[in-house]
């Protein structure tokens, strides 16, 4: 028998993925192009309504399929193969210290590692590790990021992909994607940066340096908690709080209502990061502090909160476009790009992955 074939090769060749991120809010969708020069083909995302996913759980499978069909119809993309990712309180993402060197021997002895942090029954969940140390002085052993989901939660996005004709090939988790982003936009950057990744209904916070994530949270903050201060300060309708909260309004009175509340929500969250991000330092040396912010998520489009961040951090903060430097397809409208590219960075960190 032949030892290889080129067909093989061929085969092995890790593949093309279209990103789809569904959060509790919106569900986003990018496609690029194969090769290294990164192209934009696709880019779109459809509205889900309250309730249907709830802490990273779909709750109404009925309605995010349709919606996730329509928008697919939509925008025809070509690749059929999919990275999603999850989040909730059904993923754990730890940093732990393994007494292990190489991939094999962690793997060979995740389970028993896993154990010992996993609140779940280890046969419930998928586990897998990511490397971010090894030393192979001192005492030796690895420092790795653990990752377990709940088969249940896991096997839920899968059929809701292959129910629409998908096929599920990589499932991430939104902090490592968060990071494939990054890159995408800048490369591997040197200087440790915060990204921040601010959604509906929750905060993914990231400490990243050379390209490898070193410190990742996970807050509940989010818009859907200023769509509701946004509904009380004024006495709006859900809905009238949301869309003048996205599109502003001419009525100044109205106006400056809603940029109050916007303020003093925003001051809270800068407090919990702030609070993060002093946490993390405790245990890092100086060389790993973040000297700048990159803010992603659809509530990182607020108007002025780039320069609420930046004075309230004291950390210079600016939106991260994950297209920035990656052509577009012609018809792709380069001011929808742009104004959609905060809310797209993790369907775009997830687009460049690529599955075997
Ligand atoms: N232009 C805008 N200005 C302010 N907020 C916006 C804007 N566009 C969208 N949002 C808000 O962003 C949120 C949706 O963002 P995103 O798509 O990142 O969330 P999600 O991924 O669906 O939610 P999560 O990750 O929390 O499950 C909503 O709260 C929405 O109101
Ligand atoms: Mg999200």
């Amino acid at each position: 028998m032949k030892k290889f074939s080129l067909t093989d090769l061929f085969r092995k060749k890790p593949k093309p993925t279209l990103g789809v991120d569904i959060g509790s809010h919106t569900i986003k969708v990018v496609e690029f192009s194969g090769g290294s020069k990164k192209v934009v083909k696709k880019v779109g995302r459809a509205l889900l309504p309250q309730g249907a996913i709830v802490d990273g759980s779909i709750k109404d499978k009925e309605v995010v399929q349709e919606a996730l069909h329509k928008l697919i119809s939509n925008l025809q993309p070509s690749l059929k193969r999919v990275s999603t990712s999850i989040s909730g309180y059904s993923v754990i993402v730890k940093k732990i210290h393994v007494p292990y060197l190489g991939e094999k021997e962690i793997e060979e002895n995740l389970i028993v590692e896993a154990e010992k942090y996993v609140p779940f029954e280890i046969s419930d969940v998928y586990i897998d590790f990511s490397v971010l140390s090894t030393h192979e002085d001192g005492d030796g052993g690895s420092d790795i990021f653990l990752v377990a989901a709940k088969k249940e939660v896991v096997d839920e996005y899968a059929n809701l992909l292959e129910g629409v004709g998908l096929t599920p090939s990589v499932i991430d988790v939104d902090a490592f994607t968060l990071v494939n982003a990054f890159e995408l936009a800048f490369g591997k950057v040197e200087e440790p940066a915060v990204l921040i990744d601010i959604g509906a209904s929750k905060t993914n916070l990231n400490i990243v340096r050379k390209g490898m994530p070193i410190f990742t949270r996970d807050m509940t903050i989010g818009g859907e908690q200023l769509t509701e201060a946004i509904q009380e300060a004024t006495g709006l309708s859900r809905d009238d709080a949301e869309a003048v909260k996205i599109a502003g309004t001419k009525d100044n009175v109205l106006a400056k209502e809603i940029s109050d509340v916007v303020v003093e929500m925003a001051g809270l969250w800068i407090n919990e990061i702030k609070k993060a991000i002093s946490f993390f330092k405790t245990s890092a040396t100086p060389e790993d502090f973040p000297t700048c912010v990159f803010l992603s998520g659809g509530t990182s489009m607020l108007l002025g909160l780039e320069e609420q961040f930046s004075s309230g951090l004291g950390l210079e903060s600016r939106r991260l476009n994950a297209f920035n430097g990656n052509k577009a397809d012609k018809d792709i409208d380069r001011e929808y790009l742009a104004s959609v590219a905060p809310q797209m960075a993790i369907a775009s960190g997830l687009a460049i992955r690529s599955a075997e």
